[in-house]
């Protein structure tokens, strides 16, 4: 029978409240959502105070500031710190995005944060990206060719070929969009979701690639492409400003049209 209740142990308890200390005027509450498998507690909302007079705009750099001079304990991702990395993505005041690029002047009151939704949580903001990582790998996402190489010359693109690859090559895979998808979300073992099929038409639609026909094979399945049924929260919610929701039309066009 269908569960629609949160399991006990996965209720989420309110957590540890962290003053800043010392006459501070500029003070936010960032609310972070805190879990650690081997403590055994249940999942709770830490709140900090921060002094955003001390500390950089974006809500990353409040994550760092908490991290360094609060609670070394709280745990999440992050590398470039300039929406490249894609590696620091997560729910905040209740939009999937990228923290290093999301101002904390831009959110209204209290700083909410959680973990990217409907993904096994690794600890804290972490959430774990084995499947997501092993959906990608599976549209083999290089190029396939199967006329002898150039000698001397790279494969050679037109500029106007080229330009097909602008709204897809800037992906960096931050999972933002998948983790937005309710057919994501319930259908993650079958459905490829936003990211991954973003990544498939950007092969298929390098001029350069030689297995398009193989590709549209892999991907003509109820579950693996046609789970999408156009909620467009991918589009809505991509920190870098991308379409995949367009993609994923784009690759059933090409399907339709290779009936013909
Ligand atoms: S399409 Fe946008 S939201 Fe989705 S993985 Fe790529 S950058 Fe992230
Ligand atoms: S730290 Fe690299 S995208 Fe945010």
């Amino acid at each position: 029978m269908a569960e629609f209740r949160l399991p006990a142990n996965s209720t989420i308890k309110k957590g540890k409240y962290f003053k800043v200390e010392g006459g501070a005027k500029n003070i936010r509450k960032f609310n972070i959502y805190r879990w650690n498998e081997e403590s055994g507690e249940n999942p709770s909302i830490d709140t900090y105070e921060v002094d955003m007079d001390k500390c950089g705009p974006m809500v990353l750099d409040g994550l760092i500031k908490i991290k360094d001079e609060i609670d070394p304990t709280l745990t999440f991702r992050r590398s470039c710190r300039e929406g490249v990395c894609g590696s620091c993505a997560m729910n905040i005041a209740g939009t999937n995005t990228l923290a290093c690029t999301k101002a904390s002047g831009d959110i209204k009151g209290d700083i909410n944060i959680y973990p990217l939704p409907h993904m096994k949580v690794v600890k804290d903001l972490v959430p774990d990206l084995t499947n997501f990582y092993a959906q990608y790998a599976s549209i083999k996402p290089w190029m396939q060719t199967v006329s002898p190489t150039p000698s001397g010359v790279e494969r050679l693109q037109s500029p106007e070929d080229r330009a097909k690859l602008d709204g897809l090559y800037e992906c960096v895979l931050c999972a933002s969009c998948s983790t937005s998808c309710p057919s994501y979300w319930w259908n993650s073992d079958k459905y490829l979701g936003p990211a991954v099929l973003l990544q498939a038409y950007r092969w298929l639609i390098d001029s350069r690639d030689e297995a398009t026909g193989e590709r549209l094979d892999d991907l003509e399945d109820p579950f693996r492409l046609y789970r999408c049924h156009t909620i467009m929260n991918c589009t809505s919610t991509c920190p870098k400003g991308l379409n995949p929701a367009k993609a994923i039309a784009e690759i059933k066009r090409m399907m339709v049209e290779r009936q013909g």
